[in-house]
Protein backbone atom coordinates (compact mmCIF):
# COMPACT_ATOMS: atom_id res chain seq x y z
CA UNK A 1 0.00 0.00 0.00
CA UNK A 2 1.43 3.60 -0.80
CA UNK A 3 3.25 5.58 2.14
CA UNK A 4 0.51 8.57 1.50
CA UNK A 5 -2.72 6.44 1.41
CA UNK A 6 -1.69 4.57 4.53
CA UNK A 7 -1.42 8.26 6.26
CA UNK A 8 -4.76 9.26 4.99
CA UNK A 9 -5.87 5.72 6.21
CA UNK A 10 -4.47 6.60 9.80
CA UNK A 11 -5.80 9.86 10.12
CA UNK A 12 -9.57 8.62 9.37
CA UNK A 13 -8.92 5.73 11.70
CA UNK A 14 -7.67 8.63 14.36
CA UNK A 15 -10.68 10.81 14.02
CA UNK A 16 -13.41 7.56 14.44
CA UNK A 17 -15.13 6.94 17.67
CA UNK A 18 -13.46 4.43 19.62
CA UNK A 19 -15.81 1.63 19.08
CA UNK A 20 -15.48 1.90 15.31
CA UNK A 21 -11.58 3.03 15.71
CA UNK A 22 -11.04 -0.53 17.05
CA UNK A 23 -13.05 -2.40 14.91
CA UNK A 24 -11.37 -1.10 11.39
CA UNK A 25 -8.26 -0.91 13.23
CA UNK A 26 -8.89 -4.68 14.27
CA UNK A 27 -9.71 -5.29 10.09
CA UNK A 28 -7.09 -3.29 9.08
CA UNK A 29 -4.63 -5.64 11.62
CA UNK A 30 -6.60 -9.04 10.05
CA UNK A 31 -6.21 -7.93 6.76
CA UNK A 32 -2.75 -7.45 7.41
CA UNK A 33 -2.47 -10.95 8.83
CA UNK A 34 -4.13 -12.23 5.62
CA UNK A 35 -2.33 -11.00 2.80
CA UNK A 36 1.13 -11.67 4.70
CA UNK A 37 -0.04 -15.14 5.48
CA UNK A 38 -0.92 -15.62 1.21
CA UNK A 39 2.55 -17.57 0.47
CA UNK A 40 0.70 -18.81 -3.18
CA UNK A 41 -1.38 -17.30 -5.88
CA UNK A 42 -4.79 -18.43 -5.61
CA UNK A 43 -6.30 -20.88 -8.73
CA UNK A 44 -8.92 -22.58 -7.85
CA UNK A 45 -9.06 -26.31 -9.84
CA UNK A 46 -10.64 -25.88 -13.41
CA UNK A 47 -14.28 -26.52 -12.32
CA UNK A 48 -14.78 -29.34 -15.23
CA UNK A 49 -11.85 -31.42 -13.30
CA UNK A 50 -13.51 -31.01 -9.88
CA UNK A 51 -16.99 -31.98 -11.23
CA UNK A 52 -15.16 -35.09 -12.84
CA UNK A 53 -14.15 -35.84 -9.13
CA UNK A 54 -17.18 -35.45 -7.36
CA UNK A 55 -19.04 -37.80 -9.66
CA UNK A 56 -16.62 -40.47 -9.66
CA UNK A 57 -16.84 -40.28 -5.59
CA UNK A 58 -20.62 -40.72 -5.97
CA UNK A 59 -20.09 -43.57 -8.53
CA UNK A 60 -17.62 -44.94 -6.10
CA UNK A 61 -20.12 -45.17 -3.19
CA UNK A 62 -22.39 -47.07 -4.93
CA UNK A 63 -24.78 -44.54 -6.33
CA UNK A 64 -26.23 -43.85 -9.81
CA UNK A 65 -24.46 -40.98 -11.36
CA UNK A 66 -25.42 -39.89 -14.86
CA UNK A 67 -22.30 -38.01 -16.64
CA UNK A 68 -22.90 -35.51 -18.25
CA UNK A 69 -20.23 -32.96 -16.73
CA UNK A 70 -16.97 -34.07 -18.25
CA UNK A 71 -16.59 -33.19 -21.57
CA UNK A 72 -14.16 -36.06 -22.82
CA UNK A 73 -14.69 -37.41 -26.37
CA UNK A 74 -16.39 -41.03 -26.33
CA UNK A 75 -14.57 -42.32 -29.48
CA UNK A 76 -10.99 -44.27 -28.96
CA UNK A 77 -8.04 -43.12 -31.00
CA UNK A 78 -7.47 -44.71 -34.48
CA UNK A 79 -5.98 -48.25 -34.12
CA UNK A 80 -3.24 -47.16 -36.99
CA UNK A 81 -2.59 -44.02 -34.38
CA UNK A 82 -2.19 -45.72 -31.18
CA UNK A 83 -0.01 -48.72 -33.27
CA UNK A 84 2.27 -45.70 -33.82
CA UNK A 85 2.31 -44.59 -30.46
CA UNK A 86 3.31 -47.89 -29.44
CA UNK A 87 5.99 -48.08 -32.04
CA UNK A 88 7.50 -45.01 -30.82
CA UNK A 89 7.53 -45.89 -27.12
CA UNK A 90 11.23 -46.34 -27.06
CA UNK A 91 11.77 -42.70 -28.22
CA UNK A 92 13.32 -40.58 -25.01
CA UNK A 93 14.79 -37.70 -26.37
CA UNK A 94 13.86 -33.89 -26.68
CA UNK A 95 12.52 -32.46 -29.63
CA UNK A 96 12.62 -28.66 -30.66
CA UNK A 97 10.37 -26.46 -28.33
CA UNK A 98 7.91 -26.01 -31.46
CA UNK A 99 8.02 -29.18 -32.20
CA UNK A 100 9.12 -32.53 -35.29
CA UNK A 101 9.84 -30.30 -38.20
CA UNK A 102 8.28 -33.13 -39.99
CA UNK A 103 5.00 -32.77 -37.79
CA UNK A 104 4.70 -29.18 -37.98
CA UNK A 105 4.53 -30.23 -41.98
CA UNK A 106 2.00 -32.57 -41.85
CA UNK A 107 -0.07 -30.24 -38.98
CA UNK A 108 0.30 -27.73 -42.49
CA UNK A 109 -0.58 -29.77 -44.87
CA UNK A 110 -3.27 -30.52 -43.23
CA UNK A 111 -5.13 -27.76 -42.25
CA UNK A 112 -4.27 -26.30 -45.59
CA UNK A 113 -6.29 -28.85 -47.23
CA UNK A 114 -9.74 -29.05 -44.84
CA UNK A 115 -9.76 -25.68 -44.14
CA UNK A 116 -8.84 -24.13 -47.11
CA UNK A 117 -6.12 -21.92 -46.60
CA UNK A 118 -2.63 -21.76 -46.75
CA UNK A 119 -0.69 -23.02 -44.19
CA UNK A 120 3.27 -23.32 -43.77
CA UNK A 121 5.08 -25.42 -41.32
CA UNK A 122 7.00 -22.07 -40.22
CA UNK A 123 3.44 -21.01 -38.42
CA UNK A 124 2.82 -24.11 -36.46
CA UNK A 125 3.76 -25.00 -32.79
CA UNK A 126 3.56 -28.34 -31.34
CA UNK A 127 2.95 -28.40 -28.02
CA UNK A 128 1.22 -31.14 -24.99
CA UNK A 129 -2.23 -29.91 -25.70
CA UNK A 130 -3.89 -26.81 -26.45
CA UNK A 131 -4.27 -25.26 -22.77
CA UNK A 132 -0.55 -24.61 -21.74
CA UNK A 133 -0.36 -23.05 -25.51
CA UNK A 134 -3.27 -21.08 -24.81
CA UNK A 135 -1.56 -19.78 -21.25
CA UNK A 136 1.76 -18.82 -23.45
CA UNK A 137 -0.33 -16.97 -26.01
CA UNK A 138 -1.94 -14.97 -23.02
CA UNK A 139 1.81 -14.46 -21.21
CA UNK A 140 2.92 -13.91 -24.69
CA UNK A 141 1.40 -10.17 -24.71
CA UNK A 142 2.67 -7.77 -22.51
CA UNK A 143 -0.28 -5.40 -21.52
CA UNK A 144 -4.02 -6.80 -23.45
CA UNK A 145 -7.44 -6.53 -22.74
CA UNK A 146 -9.19 -9.70 -23.06
CA UNK A 147 -12.40 -10.00 -24.51
CA UNK A 148 -14.41 -13.17 -23.90
CA UNK A 149 -17.97 -13.83 -24.63
CA UNK A 150 -20.10 -15.26 -22.10
CA UNK A 151 -20.27 -17.49 -22.17
CA UNK A 152 -16.89 -19.32 -22.86
CA UNK A 153 -14.37 -21.93 -21.81
CA UNK A 154 -13.55 -22.65 -18.38
CA UNK A 155 -9.85 -21.42 -18.43
CA UNK A 156 -9.37 -18.81 -20.61
CA UNK A 157 -10.42 -16.20 -17.95
CA UNK A 158 -8.44 -17.70 -15.63
CA UNK A 159 -5.27 -17.66 -17.75
CA UNK A 160 -5.96 -13.86 -18.66
CA UNK A 161 -5.91 -13.13 -14.88
CA UNK A 162 -2.85 -15.24 -14.33
CA UNK A 163 -1.19 -13.08 -17.16
CA UNK A 164 -2.21 -10.46 -15.68
CA UNK A 165 -4.78 -8.98 -17.97
CA UNK A 166 -8.04 -7.39 -17.76
CA UNK A 167 -10.94 -9.38 -18.53
CA UNK A 168 -14.10 -8.25 -20.53
CA UNK A 169 -16.96 -10.40 -21.04
CA UNK A 170 -19.53 -9.64 -23.62
CA UNK A 171 -22.40 -11.56 -22.55
CA UNK A 172 -24.72 -13.04 -25.35
CA UNK A 173 -28.19 -14.20 -24.65
CA UNK A 174 -30.35 -17.80 -25.46
CA UNK A 175 -32.17 -15.41 -28.24
CA UNK A 176 -29.11 -14.10 -30.03
CA UNK A 177 -27.94 -18.36 -29.67
CA UNK A 178 -25.28 -17.32 -27.68
CA UNK A 179 -23.47 -15.63 -30.45
CA UNK A 180 -21.37 -12.26 -30.01
CA UNK A 181 -23.13 -9.94 -32.80
CA UNK A 182 -20.78 -7.37 -34.14
CA UNK A 183 -22.59 -4.13 -32.85
CA UNK A 184 -22.05 -5.76 -29.26
CA UNK A 185 -18.28 -6.43 -30.03
CA UNK A 186 -17.64 -2.76 -31.34
CA UNK A 187 -19.47 -1.68 -28.26
CA UNK A 188 -17.26 -3.29 -26.25
CA UNK A 189 -13.90 -2.47 -27.91
CA UNK A 190 -14.96 1.41 -28.16
CA UNK A 191 -15.93 1.50 -24.15
CA UNK A 192 -13.20 -0.30 -22.35
CA UNK A 193 -10.67 1.27 -25.16
CA UNK A 194 -7.39 2.37 -24.04
CA UNK A 195 -4.53 3.37 -26.36
CA UNK A 196 -1.90 1.38 -24.93
CA UNK A 197 -3.14 -2.33 -24.64
CA UNK A 198 -3.23 -4.74 -27.23
CA UNK A 199 -6.67 -6.41 -27.67
CA UNK A 200 -7.66 -9.74 -27.70
CA UNK A 201 -10.56 -11.65 -28.04
CA UNK A 202 -11.15 -15.08 -27.95
CA UNK A 203 -13.32 -17.11 -30.20
CA UNK A 204 -14.46 -21.07 -29.73
CA UNK A 205 -16.78 -22.84 -32.45
CA UNK A 206 -18.08 -25.00 -32.39
CA UNK A 207 -17.95 -23.85 -28.83
CA UNK A 208 -17.72 -25.35 -25.49
CA UNK A 209 -20.39 -24.87 -23.32
CA UNK A 210 -22.81 -24.10 -26.20
CA UNK A 211 -22.60 -26.60 -28.68
CA UNK A 212 -23.06 -23.65 -31.48
CA UNK A 213 -21.07 -22.08 -34.50
CA UNK A 214 -20.67 -18.97 -36.31
CA UNK A 215 -21.41 -19.45 -40.16
CA UNK A 216 -19.36 -17.43 -42.54
CA UNK A 217 -21.78 -14.45 -42.71
CA UNK A 218 -21.31 -14.03 -39.20
CA UNK A 219 -17.89 -14.39 -39.29
CA UNK A 220 -17.32 -11.56 -42.11
CA UNK A 221 -19.61 -9.08 -40.04
CA UNK A 222 -17.19 -9.92 -36.48
CA UNK A 223 -13.93 -9.74 -39.08
CA UNK A 224 -15.24 -5.96 -40.14
CA UNK A 225 -15.17 -4.96 -36.34
CA UNK A 226 -12.18 -6.69 -35.70
CA UNK A 227 -10.26 -5.50 -38.41
CA UNK A 228 -10.83 -1.77 -37.65
CA UNK A 229 -9.93 -1.95 -34.61
CA UNK A 230 -7.01 -4.19 -34.99
CA UNK A 231 -7.66 -6.91 -32.74
CA UNK A 232 -5.81 -10.03 -32.16
CA UNK A 233 -8.06 -13.23 -32.17
CA UNK A 234 -7.79 -16.80 -30.78
CA UNK A 235 -9.64 -18.58 -33.00
CA UNK A 236 -10.20 -22.13 -30.50
CA UNK A 237 -11.01 -24.23 -33.45
CA UNK A 238 -10.70 -27.53 -31.14
CA UNK A 239 -13.62 -28.50 -32.25
CA UNK A 240 -13.43 -27.86 -35.90
CA UNK A 241 -13.27 -31.02 -37.48
CA UNK A 242 -16.08 -32.54 -35.27
CA UNK A 243 -19.02 -29.81 -37.11
CA UNK A 244 -21.76 -31.74 -37.62
CA UNK A 245 -21.93 -31.10 -41.23
CA UNK A 246 -18.45 -30.68 -41.95
CA UNK A 247 -18.86 -27.09 -42.74
CA UNK A 248 -17.22 -25.43 -40.39
CA UNK A 249 -15.08 -22.10 -41.94
CA UNK A 250 -12.12 -21.21 -39.95
CA UNK A 251 -11.76 -17.50 -39.06
CA UNK A 252 -8.12 -17.51 -39.75
CA UNK A 253 -9.08 -17.76 -43.88
CA UNK A 254 -10.95 -14.19 -43.34
CA UNK A 255 -8.70 -12.22 -40.95
CA UNK A 256 -5.41 -14.35 -41.50
CA UNK A 257 -3.23 -11.22 -40.43
CA UNK A 258 -3.95 -11.55 -36.63
CA UNK A 259 -5.76 -14.50 -36.15
CA UNK A 260 -3.85 -17.48 -34.09
CA UNK A 261 -5.56 -20.79 -34.38
CA UNK A 262 -5.63 -23.81 -31.52
CA UNK A 263 -6.53 -27.02 -32.67
CA UNK A 264 -5.08 -30.30 -31.53
CA UNK A 265 -5.67 -34.42 -30.99
CA UNK A 266 -7.44 -33.91 -27.77
CA UNK A 267 -11.31 -34.03 -29.97
CA UNK A 268 -11.28 -35.47 -33.22
CA UNK A 269 -8.88 -38.16 -32.32
CA UNK A 270 -10.64 -38.69 -29.72
CA UNK A 271 -7.32 -38.27 -27.25
CA UNK A 272 -6.95 -35.95 -24.80
CA UNK A 273 -5.07 -37.62 -22.29
CA UNK A 274 -2.03 -37.72 -25.30
CA UNK A 275 -1.35 -33.93 -24.40
CA UNK A 276 -0.98 -32.77 -28.06
CA UNK A 277 -2.04 -29.49 -29.25
CA UNK A 278 -1.27 -26.97 -32.23
CA UNK A 279 -1.07 -23.73 -33.06
CA UNK A 280 -1.25 -22.14 -36.14
CA UNK A 281 0.15 -18.67 -36.24
CA UNK A 282 -0.63 -15.53 -38.58
CA UNK A 283 1.92 -15.97 -41.53
CA UNK A 284 3.72 -12.58 -40.88
CA UNK A 285 3.41 -13.13 -37.16
CA UNK A 286 5.37 -10.35 -35.78
CA UNK A 287 8.95 -12.17 -34.65
CA UNK A 288 8.90 -11.36 -31.54
CA UNK A 289 5.06 -12.73 -30.85
CA UNK A 290 6.78 -16.42 -32.13
CA UNK A 291 10.03 -15.84 -29.84
CA UNK A 292 7.74 -15.34 -27.06
CA UNK A 293 6.04 -18.15 -27.75
CA UNK A 294 8.81 -20.29 -28.09
CA UNK A 295 10.75 -18.72 -25.29
CA UNK A 296 7.85 -19.56 -22.95
CA UNK A 297 7.16 -22.86 -24.18
CA UNK A 298 11.53 -23.45 -23.39
CA UNK A 299 10.91 -22.50 -19.65
CA UNK A 300 7.57 -24.49 -19.29
CA UNK A 301 6.97 -27.91 -21.18
CA UNK A 302 10.14 -27.77 -23.65
CA UNK A 303 8.32 -30.06 -25.87
CA UNK A 304 5.53 -32.20 -26.11
CA UNK A 305 6.27 -36.05 -25.68
CA UNK A 306 8.17 -37.34 -28.33
CA UNK A 307 5.77 -40.92 -28.46
CA UNK A 308 2.61 -38.70 -28.49
CA UNK A 309 4.45 -36.30 -31.83
CA UNK A 310 5.54 -39.63 -33.53
CA UNK A 311 1.75 -41.07 -33.42
CA UNK A 312 0.43 -37.47 -34.49
CA UNK A 313 2.00 -38.47 -37.46
CA UNK A 314 0.33 -40.26 -38.34
CA UNK A 315 -3.23 -39.24 -36.90
CA UNK A 316 -2.33 -36.14 -39.37
CA UNK A 317 -2.38 -38.70 -41.99
CA UNK A 318 -4.96 -37.26 -44.50
CA UNK A 319 -6.35 -40.51 -46.19
CA UNK A 320 -9.56 -41.84 -46.67
CA UNK A 321 -9.47 -43.88 -43.39
CA UNK A 322 -9.06 -40.42 -41.47
CA UNK A 323 -12.21 -38.86 -43.54
CA UNK A 324 -14.14 -41.61 -43.09
CA UNK A 325 -12.88 -41.38 -38.99
CA UNK A 326 -14.23 -37.85 -38.77
CA UNK A 327 -17.55 -38.31 -41.09
CA UNK A 328 -18.35 -41.09 -38.50
CA UNK A 329 -17.68 -39.45 -35.49
CA UNK A 330 -19.77 -36.41 -37.31
CA UNK A 331 -23.00 -38.24 -37.58
CA UNK A 332 -22.77 -39.97 -34.53
CA UNK A 333 -22.78 -36.85 -32.75
CA UNK A 334 -24.82 -35.51 -35.14
CA UNK A 335 -27.51 -38.46 -34.49
CA UNK A 336 -27.22 -38.52 -30.60
CA UNK A 337 -26.77 -35.18 -29.98
CA UNK A 338 -30.43 -34.65 -31.60
CA UNK A 339 -31.96 -37.76 -29.72
CA UNK A 340 -30.56 -36.15 -26.53
CA UNK A 341 -31.80 -32.11 -27.13
CA UNK A 342 -34.98 -33.87 -28.07
CA UNK A 343 -35.37 -35.96 -25.04
CA UNK A 344 -34.66 -31.86 -23.30
CA UNK A 345 -37.49 -30.24 -25.18
CA UNK A 346 -39.84 -32.87 -24.41
CA UNK A 347 -39.05 -31.84 -20.48
CA UNK A 348 -39.26 -28.13 -20.91
CA UNK A 349 -35.91 -27.39 -21.44
CA UNK A 350 -34.89 -25.06 -23.35
CA UNK A 351 -31.48 -25.51 -25.32
CA UNK A 352 -30.51 -24.69 -29.13
CA UNK A 353 -29.81 -28.19 -30.95
CA UNK A 354 -26.33 -28.58 -31.51
CA UNK A 355 -24.14 -27.75 -34.40
CA UNK A 356 -20.89 -29.58 -33.53
CA UNK A 357 -18.71 -30.91 -30.61
CA UNK A 358 -20.49 -32.47 -28.00
CA UNK A 359 -22.45 -30.21 -25.36
CA UNK A 360 -25.90 -28.67 -25.11
CA UNK A 361 -26.07 -25.35 -23.11
CA UNK A 362 -29.55 -25.78 -21.10
CA UNK A 363 -31.73 -22.45 -19.91
CA UNK A 364 -33.63 -23.61 -16.72
CA UNK A 365 -34.34 -19.98 -16.49
CA UNK A 366 -38.63 -20.63 -17.18
CA UNK A 367 -38.38 -22.39 -14.05
CA UNK A 368 -36.68 -19.75 -12.02
CA UNK A 369 -39.89 -19.08 -9.75
CA UNK A 370 -40.13 -23.19 -9.08
CA UNK A 371 -36.91 -23.73 -8.19
CA UNK A 372 -36.39 -20.42 -5.92
CA UNK A 373 -39.28 -21.97 -3.99
CA UNK A 374 -36.94 -25.14 -3.79
CA UNK A 375 -34.25 -22.73 -2.14
CA UNK A 376 -32.69 -22.36 -5.86
CA UNK A 377 -31.23 -19.24 -6.58
CA UNK A 378 -28.53 -20.03 -8.65
CA UNK A 379 -26.78 -21.92 -10.96
CA UNK A 380 -24.22 -23.53 -8.49
CA UNK A 381 -27.28 -24.48 -6.45
CA UNK A 382 -28.92 -26.02 -8.66
CA UNK A 383 -25.86 -28.26 -10.27
CA UNK A 384 -25.00 -29.21 -6.86
CA UNK A 385 -28.41 -30.09 -5.33
CA UNK A 386 -29.62 -31.98 -8.64
CA UNK A 387 -26.17 -34.15 -8.48
CA UNK A 388 -27.23 -35.01 -4.72
CA UNK A 389 -30.72 -35.82 -5.46
CA UNK A 390 -30.36 -37.32 -8.81
CA UNK A 391 -26.93 -38.24 -9.91
CA UNK A 392 -27.32 -35.77 -12.50
CA UNK A 393 -23.62 -34.10 -13.33
CA UNK A 394 -24.04 -30.48 -15.06
CA UNK A 395 -21.59 -27.99 -15.23
CA UNK A 396 -22.96 -24.41 -13.99
CA UNK A 397 -22.65 -21.90 -16.40
CA UNK A 398 -21.04 -19.46 -14.15
CA UNK A 399 -18.06 -21.80 -14.72
CA UNK A 400 -17.99 -20.01 -18.09
CA UNK A 401 -18.23 -16.22 -17.19
CA UNK A 402 -22.19 -16.65 -17.39
CA UNK A 403 -24.41 -14.60 -14.29
CA UNK A 404 -25.30 -17.45 -11.95
CA UNK A 405 -29.03 -15.79 -11.70
CA UNK A 406 -28.98 -16.84 -15.87
CA UNK A 407 -29.76 -20.59 -14.34
CA UNK A 408 -27.55 -22.10 -17.33
CA UNK A 409 -25.75 -25.53 -16.98
CA UNK A 410 -23.67 -26.90 -19.65
CA UNK A 411 -24.37 -30.77 -20.80
CA UNK A 412 -21.80 -33.21 -22.19
CA UNK A 413 -23.23 -35.95 -24.09
CA UNK A 414 -20.88 -38.42 -24.33
CA UNK A 415 -21.88 -40.79 -22.22
CA UNK A 416 -21.96 -43.52 -24.37
CA UNK A 417 -19.72 -46.45 -26.04
CA UNK A 418 -17.56 -44.73 -28.91
CA UNK A 419 -16.01 -47.76 -29.85
CA UNK A 420 -19.58 -49.57 -30.51
CA UNK A 421 -20.80 -46.36 -32.06
CA UNK A 422 -18.28 -46.53 -34.66
CA UNK A 423 -18.94 -49.90 -35.14
CA UNK A 424 -22.50 -48.60 -36.40
CA UNK A 425 -22.11 -45.70 -37.80
CA UNK A 426 -23.83 -46.55 -40.75
CA UNK A 427 -27.12 -46.77 -39.14
CA UNK A 428 -26.62 -44.41 -36.00
CA UNK A 429 -30.07 -42.68 -37.05
CA UNK A 430 -31.91 -45.78 -36.13
CA UNK A 431 -29.74 -46.91 -33.13
CA UNK A 432 -28.72 -43.61 -31.46
CA UNK A 433 -31.45 -44.02 -28.91
CA UNK A 434 -29.93 -47.29 -28.01
CA UNK A 435 -26.37 -45.91 -27.58
CA UNK A 436 -28.09 -42.90 -25.47
CA UNK A 437 -29.86 -45.22 -23.27
CA UNK A 438 -28.02 -43.72 -20.02
CA UNK A 439 -28.07 -40.41 -20.70
CA UNK A 440 -31.52 -40.50 -21.92
CA UNK A 441 -32.24 -42.16 -18.27
CA UNK A 442 -30.05 -38.93 -16.71
CA UNK A 443 -32.66 -36.70 -18.81
CA UNK A 444 -35.95 -38.23 -17.51
CA UNK A 445 -34.82 -38.26 -14.18
CA UNK A 446 -33.43 -34.44 -14.61
CA UNK A 447 -37.23 -33.81 -16.13
CA UNK A 448 -38.97 -35.36 -13.18
CA UNK A 449 -37.11 -33.66 -10.85
CA UNK A 450 -37.73 -30.12 -12.22
CA UNK A 451 -41.73 -31.35 -13.34
CA UNK A 452 -42.69 -33.64 -10.29
CA UNK A 453 -40.48 -32.72 -7.94
CA UNK A 454 -42.19 -35.06 -5.41
CA UNK A 455 -41.49 -37.92 -7.28
CA UNK A 456 -38.03 -37.58 -8.37
CA UNK A 457 -36.38 -39.81 -5.74
C1 LIG B 1 -12.82 -25.10 -25.87
C2 LIG B 1 -11.65 -25.86 -25.40
N1 LIG B 1 -10.44 -25.37 -25.61
C3 LIG B 1 -9.33 -26.01 -25.18
C4 LIG B 1 -9.43 -27.19 -24.49
C5 LIG B 1 -8.16 -27.85 -24.00
O1 LIG B 1 -7.77 -28.83 -24.85
P1 LIG B 1 -6.38 -29.61 -24.73
O2 LIG B 1 -6.74 -31.00 -24.32
O3 LIG B 1 -5.80 -29.56 -26.12
O4 LIG B 1 -5.52 -28.92 -23.76
C6 LIG B 1 -10.67 -27.76 -24.25
C7 LIG B 1 -10.79 -29.01 -23.48
O5 LIG B 1 -11.79 -29.37 -22.96
C8 LIG B 1 -11.82 -27.07 -24.72
O6 LIG B 1 -13.05 -27.56 -24.52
Amino acid sequence: MCPNLIMQLRGILSKMPLKVYNLARYAAIERDRMEAAMTFVKVAKSGTLSLNEKTREIRNAGRPVYRFGFGESPFPPPQRVQNALRGAAHRKEYTAVAGLPELRQKVAAFHHEVDGYPVTAEQVLIAPGTKPLLHNIMRAFHRAEVYLPGPSWVSYAPQARLASHEVFIIPTSFESRWRVKPDQLERALKGEGRADREKLLVLNYPGNPDGLTYCRAELEALTVILRKHGVWVISDEIYALLDHRGRHVSLARLYPERTLVTTGLSKWCGAGGWRLGALILPPDAPGELRDALVGLGSETYSCAPVPIQAAALSAYELNGETYSFLAAQRRILRAIGSVVHGALIECGIRAHAPQGGFYLLLDFSRFAKDLAERGIESDGQLCERLLAETGVALLPGGAFGMPGKALAARMAYVDFDGEAALLDADRIEATAATHAANMLDGIRALGRWLNQPENSR
